[in-house]
């Protein structure tokens, strides 16, 4: 089941206004699936924001539709199963990390004892129980992401929906933070997120799709987007002849050295072959191959850049 699902959301900021019109997503649909974690990536102004806020009904799309959890954007009922952090989040600085999840669970119809057990379990679950009676406006900006996450998870969501989760948080927070939402889905629980940390994407997304000033470029798990090309790395003795590299460069062999390394890029692994026969017959030395994975850093800084030349 699709957990959120988008049809052609288009959003236009200020369309009656020539010259401030914002195109922010053109066209964009996507599902994310029950129990995945998800993705979606962008640089600066793609989007990203404007379009948890399409689903959460803050901003009306200015063309097509979505359902979250299986009803139209909007619908209360569902809206009540969601879990939200938004981006750059700011609680009320006189109230006590415990007063402000106190707060956000009674908005969501907790009470009593219930209300305290679960202020206390969110609170652990962040690591913040220490600081529980601290003021906000002491905390660090690591602190107050916790805080956040912990307010997203008061209503024990069905969908977590997370813009920039590790924002501010340091190495081990975010591996923290990366260890809770991976036993959220565990437990069966859906997790969108936004993020500008790509390796952090990339060891916990299930799939991820990117989105570069408002259109939807890819979508997909990562090792689907980041195997499309075979590179591999082959250590050299001395330098590749030029005559080899001008050979190359006239076939589909793609050949750059850096030092000992000779990178090769190759449509398989019988062309790898080709050209590794091509540098012993030049009496080129090879000490070493292996075959290079894009990550997903890699991937993006190339589709991005390769769209902003188009
Ligand atoms: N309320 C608004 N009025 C006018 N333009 C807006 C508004 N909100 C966002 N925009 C514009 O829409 C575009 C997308 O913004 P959005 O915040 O969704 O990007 P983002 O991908 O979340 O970026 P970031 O990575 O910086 O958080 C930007 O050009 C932004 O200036
Ligand atoms: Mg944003």
């Amino acid at each position: 089941m699709s957990i959120i699902h988008a049809d052609g959301i288009t959003k236009v900021f200020n369309p009656r206004k020539k010259n401030a019109a914002v195109t922010a997503l053109s066209n964009l649909s996507l599902d994310v699936r029950e129990g995945e974690i998800f993705g979606l990536l962008g640089p600066n102004g793609a989007g990203k924001t404007t379009f948890i806020k399409v689903l959460l009904e803050i901003v009306f799309p200015t063309a097509g539709s979505a359902e979250l959890l299986g009803a139209p954007i909007g619908n209360a009922a569902a809206k009540a199963r969601v879990g939200y952090l938004p981006e750059n989040h700011r609680y009320p600085d006189f109230l006590t990390g415990a007063q402000v999840l106190r707060y956000f669970g009674r908005l969501s119809g907790l009470a009593g004892n219930a209300l305290e057990q679960r202020v206390t379990d969110r609170l652990k679950l962040v690591d913040m129980a220490d600081w529980h009676k601290t003021k906000i406006r002491k905390y660090s900006k690591g602190m107050m992401q916790r805080i956040g996450l912990a307010q997203a998870l008061i209503n024990d969501p069905q969908l977590v929906v997370l813009d920039e989760p590790t924002d501010g948080v340091d190495p081990l927070g975010r591996k923290e933070i990366r260890d809770l939402l991976v036993r959220l889905r565990d437990e069966g629980k859906t997790v969108f997120l936004n993020s500008h940390l790509l390796s952090e994407v990339e060891m916990i997304c299930d799939r991820v799709a990117i989105l570069n000033k408002g259109k939807l470029i890819r979508i997909g798990t990562v090792p689907e987007l980041t195997t499309q090309d075979d590179v591999y790395h082959v250590g050299v003795e001395g330098t590749v002849p030029a005559a080899l590299l001008t050979e190359w460069e006239a076939t589909r062999v793609r050949a750059t050295q850096e030092g000992d390394v000779l990178s090769l890029g190759v449509e398989d692994a019988a062309a790898l072959n080709a050209a590794i026969d091509r540098l012993r017959a030049h009496g080129v030395l090879i000490t070493s191959i292996s075959r290079k994975r894009q990550s997903l850093e890699d991937m993006f800084i190339d589709v991005i850049s390769r769209e902003a030349e188009a």
